[in-house]
């Protein structure tokens, strides 16, 4: 029953160092996040990590909440590992989070001791495993004293059940703080999970760039193809009905304008002068920061994956490209 890797599976991939840190990330690396619920069916969930995994991407993204239900993505990458991979856990980063929200009641949701360390257990659980590599605070709760949180991410590597940590959604500014604190305590933050793309450069403008760099704190940016709408898929007129955007939940019908169609008509227009797709170009572009360790996809077939491998072997966008895309990013905005 267990899946026998591909032996070339290290053989396409790059590895980006997280920061100042040892740890090595695949250049691209899987979310969780859709398409890998109860509501999902689990042979395309099971072919998605599979394929991923014989392709070099050994880091696969999850958080608590990610279903639906809640709780489901981890139950069925968990099933996944203990069918297929159980053999090659020390080849797989598994990173989970908590602070979104997950249950009812005062200990479902935030950034207390008590939910991040009893959400871990439970993801644990879920996952059938007895640490993961990296846990994440999901985003800031400013209810909670940022000292308490950060000490619960230690308490979570101390007591074994995590090997790194990492923050998801935090502004710069409480970054530089947070980083400060872990770092006092002994364990530094490995990781930033911004989202970030060609249609989302907030990261650029509040300064979240540079400060990851002054601290050694490496950076995995989620939403790198916004959702999809960085692709051909939505070009042809209407909403195909598998796509993301019919689901309709957090990709909207709305979203969609005319103007953002052509925008990304635009940019399909430069990529394949570059003889590679939209979404190719996409995450070359994000990966074009030193800085990046990684960019976090999410797919719903695996040619999604293959694609996004492919990426790696085309060369990083040129001056003149980078500036023709700003210039088709601006007259958007404009
Ligand atoms: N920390 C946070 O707060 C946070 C928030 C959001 C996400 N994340 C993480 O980031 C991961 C990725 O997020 P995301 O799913 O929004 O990323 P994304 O890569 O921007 O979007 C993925 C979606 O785009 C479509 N797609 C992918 N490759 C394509 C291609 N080559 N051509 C056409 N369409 C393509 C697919 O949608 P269809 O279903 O339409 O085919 C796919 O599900 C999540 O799974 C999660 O792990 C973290």
């Amino acid at each position: 029953m267990h899946h026998a890797p591909a032996p070339t599976r290290y053989d396409a991939m790059t590895y980006r160092r997280c920061g100042a840190s040892g740890l090595k990330l695949p250049a691209v690396s899987l979310g969780l996040w859709h398409n890998f619920g109860e509501v999902d069916r689990f042979g395309t969930a099971r072919e998605l990590v599979l394929h991923a995994f014989d392709r070099g991407i050994a880091h696969f993204d999850l958080a608590n909440n990610y279903g639906p239900p809640p709780g489901s993505a981890e139950r069925t990458l968990g099933e996944i590992l203990r069918r297929d991979l159980a053999a090659h856990r020390d080849e797989l980063v598994i990173s989970t989070k908590a602070g979104y929200l997950m249950g009812p009641g005062p200990y479902g949701d935030g950034g207390s001791r008590k939910h991040l360390l009893g959400s871990l257990d439970q993801s644990l659980r879920r996952l059938g495993l007895d640490h993961v590599d990296v846990f994440y605070h999901h985003r800031p709760d400013p209810e909670t004293p940022l000292a308490e949180t950060m000490a619960a991410l230690d308490h979570a590597v101390r007591s074994g059940r995590a090997l790194y940590v990492g923050l998801s959604n935090y502004p710069a500014g409480l970054l530089r703080e947070a980083a400060a604190l872990l770092r006092r305590l002994g364990t530094p933050c490995v990781l930033h999970q911004p989202r970030y793309s060609m249609f989302d450069r907030r990261i650029e403008h509040d300064g979240l760039l540079d400060v990851l760099a002054q601290e050694g704190v490496g950076c995995i940016a989620y939403s790198p193809l916004a959702q999809g709408l960085l692709s051909e898929r939505y070009l042809g007129g209407d909403i195909p009905g598998d796509s993301r955007a019919a689901r309709g939940q957090f990709l909207k019908a709305e979203h969609l304008t005319a103007e953002r169609l052509e925008t990304v008509r635009r940019l399909a227009a430069v990529a394949r002068e570059r003889g590679q797709s939209l979404a190719q170009l996409a995450l070359s572009w994000v990966l074009r920061h030193a800085g990046m360790s990684s960019v976090l996809i999410g797919a719903s077939r695996v040619a999604h994956v293959d694609e996004a491998v492919a990426a790696l072997s085309h060369p990083a966008p040129s001056t003149g490209e980078l500036r023709l895309i700003e210039d088709i990013l601006r007259g958007e905005s404009a």
